[in-house]
């Protein structure tokens, strides 16, 4: 375990934007994981930690100890129907994603490309194109920074929600998660009920999906409409999608008759961000480095040289400007540190 100091963050967020952490390690095994808490417990400075730093935000320096997971390791174990298979937390979501889909394990192709590390996907249960990785998702073992043991967490314990689970609330500085499990299909029926999804099968002549065609359908969707991190920081979508009552989305749709809005089992309605920023008119905004992407009003981009205050104060007004023109709340996705 190496703790270096003065470490640029740029190269580990995705939104590529330089701040100074204070001190930085890598941890590979449990073990180094509780040393390095330990040293910033003695050391009396706070930590946090950090995935492929695919979902922040950085504003400011970061003070204290900041702990990037690198705990690796796949395994398999394949029984009549499913697939179950055990990730440590430093894995590349889109390449257990992609050794799923080689071995003709369904559940997670709609899942492709999405940016980030097998131990970020629960904290903000990730979800597109129809899915979540709660659907496959059996529990989770995570270590407890007081006590330094590490606990299985299960999947009602971990209370997820759209984009939600107890790790972004009560459990967030208590637990870090160390490994996943997940319970694949190995005789798979695909979802394809997301609009998107069908169009490209179709367009591609694919008549009967199998998990490799959905894999390939959402990669090619996301490559068209997403920007590539490598090329264009950038960290998905930087708020929610916002869910309002009934009273308010009658009031919406009567106003604005082509808003797009999904209705949920609870009688609620989860409007579209990206379609209220788009008719405030912000997508393909830019002021310095700092802009809205031109092709999904709901990325924040990093031209090259933005600061996080710069992105993070352009978060404000499109907030301000949804509220003023449309009266709803836009809740941020990302964590700002
Ligand atoms: N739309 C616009 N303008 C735009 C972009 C989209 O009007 O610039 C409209 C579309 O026409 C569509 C609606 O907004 O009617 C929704 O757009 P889209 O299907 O692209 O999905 P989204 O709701 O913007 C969500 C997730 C994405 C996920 C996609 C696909 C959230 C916050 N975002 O985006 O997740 O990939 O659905 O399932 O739920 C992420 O979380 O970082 C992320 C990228």
């Amino acid at each position: 375990m190496h703790i270096q100091h003065n470490v640029d963050l740029a190269p580990f967020t995705t939104f590529g934007i330089h701040a100074v952490a204070e001190s930085f390690v890598e941890v590979s095994t449990i073990e180094e994981l509780r040393k390095a808490i330990a040293w910033a417990q003695a050391a009396n400075t706070p930590f946090k930690v950090l995935g492929s730093g695919s979902n922040i935000l950085v504003t400011d320096d970061v003070a204290g100890l900041i702990i990037r997971i690198r705990i690796m390791g796949r395994t398999s174990t394949v029984e009549a129907s499913s697939a179950t298979i055990h990730c440590g937390a430093g894995e590349n979501w889109h390449s257990i994603v992609q050794w799923s889909v080689e071995n003709g394990w369904g559940g997670l192709e709609n899942l492709a490309l999405i940016p980030g590390t097998v131990g970020a996907a629960p904290m903000q249960n990730i979800g597109a194109y129809g899915t979540e990785q709660s659907s496959c998702f059996v529990e989770l073992q995570a270590l407890d920074v007081t006590t330094g043991i590490v606990a299985t967490v299960t999947k009602d314990e971990c209370a997820f929600g759209y984009r939600e689970s107890i790790f972004k609330r009560d459990l967030r500085h208590q637990m870090v998660i160390t490994s996943v499990t997940y319970r694949l299909a190995t005789a798979p029926v695909v979802n394809v009920s997301y609009r998107d999804v069908a169009e490209e099968l179709h367009s591609c002549a694919v008549i009967e999906p199998q998990v490799a065609d959905v894999f390939d359908a959402v990669v090619a969707i996301r490559q068209r409409k997403l920007p590539d991190p490598r090329v264009i920081g950038n960290a998905g979508s930087f708020f929610k999608n916002p869910v309002v009552d009934l009273d308010t989305y009658a009031q919406l749709v009567a106003a604005h008759p082509t808003m797009p809005s999904y209705a949920q089992a609870d009688g609620t309605y989860k409007l579209a961000a990206a379609w209220l920023i788009d008719q405030c008119g912000w997508k393909g905004y830019r002021s310095g480095d700092a802009g809205v992407h031109d092709r999904q009003a709901l990325v924040l981009v990093n031209h090259g040289n933005a600061v996080g205050s710069q992105l993070l104060e352009l978060s404000m007004r499109i907030q301000h400007q949804v509220q003023d023109q449309f009266g709803v709340d836009l809740e941020r996705e990302i964590n700002v540190w």
